[in-house]
């Protein structure tokens, strides 16, 4: 008999199969890993928890058994495994509202629209929902801070890369459009004391950047302002860009980078972290990025040329770059003295 791993007809059918991110969603959306850690662990007390009917709430836990989400006892007791204890509510690294459908309006619907995306090269997320996913995680705090804590696990390496490589002995402010909760901010401050910082982000955000400041008695350097980088800047002489600008359409990208431009001066520097998206292993990693970059918001991976391109029709010219962790790179912009 054909291996089923390397029959075609399979090996689609295992690949197209939507009901396995399906039932992780239904499991966290109705809240069935909590319901488990509470000690609510048989069939029926789980499905009188999550008012589900008996027989379907038992099919979707053995189907969850079998994904490995949860583990079966014996024929109607369950617990969690590993993966499991990361869809509960109070799990350091909980990921239960990125999965919860009916919270936060998860972003399962963009898929959907992935067709449309790929004809039109514009964002599905606003068209569903009628606004911006930057404005839902604003508005639904258990979402933002999910999605805050893996940026910050992102952030983490680049903060300790980016506090290494690059020469901050002449720098005195600088300025993380964008910075999350700060996590690039602290390792900067922490590792060059004569530095001062601004983060500036969305409302939602910026709360989270000062209560973690707070934490590391970073408070007394830093500014965290609320507010958004279409408008004017605060005053730097670094403006950081990370992560930032895949987030965004070529216009819009180029509107940030310019108002970064008009806030520059001749010794401003304007770090741009990102991924390259070139013709190499990391590429290939990055399609996957770059289609939901483009669903959720209308951004695009980009390559080193680019962002150059983007950097000139905002007055700028790089005059950098450094590798950092991971296939980033921290491109260096300064104003271009042609233009
Ligand atoms: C992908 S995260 C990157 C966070 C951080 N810079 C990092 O490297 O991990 C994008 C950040 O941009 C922020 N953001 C989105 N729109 C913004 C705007 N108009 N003005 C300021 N920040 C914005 C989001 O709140 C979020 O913190």
């Amino acid at each position: 008999m054909a291996d089923p791993r390397t029959n075609p007809r399979s090996r689609l059918r295992e690949l197209g199969n939507l009901l396995p991110g399906y039932a992780i969603r239904a499991a966290a959306t109705l809240r069935i890993p909590d319901a488990i850690a509470d000690g609510v662990t048989e069939t029926a007390d789980i499905a009188r928890r999550i008012h589900g009917t008996e027989a379907p709430t038992r099919a979707l836990l053995h189907y969850l058994a079998g994904l490995g989400v949860l583990a079966a006892t014996d024929t109607d007791q369950f617990e969690l495994t590993d993966i499991g204890r990361l869809l509960c509510s109070d799990d350091a690294e909980s990921l239960r509202a990125v999965y919860d459908l009916e919270q936060g309006r998860a972003r399962a619907e963009v898929f959907w629209r992935l067709p449309d995306s790929i004809r039109t090269g514009q964002a599905a997320y606003p068209e569903i929902h009628g606004r911006t996913f930057w404005e839902d995680l604003a508005a639904d705090r258990e979402l933002g801070s999910t999605w805050a804590a893996m940026f910050a696990q992102h952030a983490e390496p680049l903060g300790h890369d980016l506090a290494t490589v690059y020469d901050w002995s002449e720098r005195h402010q600088v300025a993380d459009l964008g910075g999350g909760k700060g996590v690039i901010m602290a390792a900067l401050l922490e590792a060059h004391p004569h530095l001062r910082g601004t983060i500036l982000d969305l409302e939602g955000m910026s709360v989270m950047a000062r209560e973690f400041l707070g934490e590391r008695n970073l408070v007394g350097r830093t500014d965290v302002t609320t507010g958004s980088f279409f408008d004017p800047l605060p005053d730097a002489d670094v403006y950081l860009l990370s992560w930032i600008l895949h987030d965004w359409p070529d216009d819009k990208s180029v509107d940030i980078l310019a108002n970064c431009a008009s806030a520059a001066r001749n010794n401003t520097r304007i770090l741009v972290v990102e991924q390259l998206f070139e013709a190499d292993a990391v590429t290939r990693g990055l399609a996957s990025m770059y289609l939901l970059m483009l669903m959720l918001y209308g951004g695009r991976e980009r390559s080193r040329e680019e962002f150059d391109q983007l950097g000139e029709v905002a007055g700028l010219v790089r005059v950098g770059e450094y590798a950092l962790s991971n296939g980033f790179v921290a491109l260096e912009y300064a104003l271009d003295d042609r233009s």
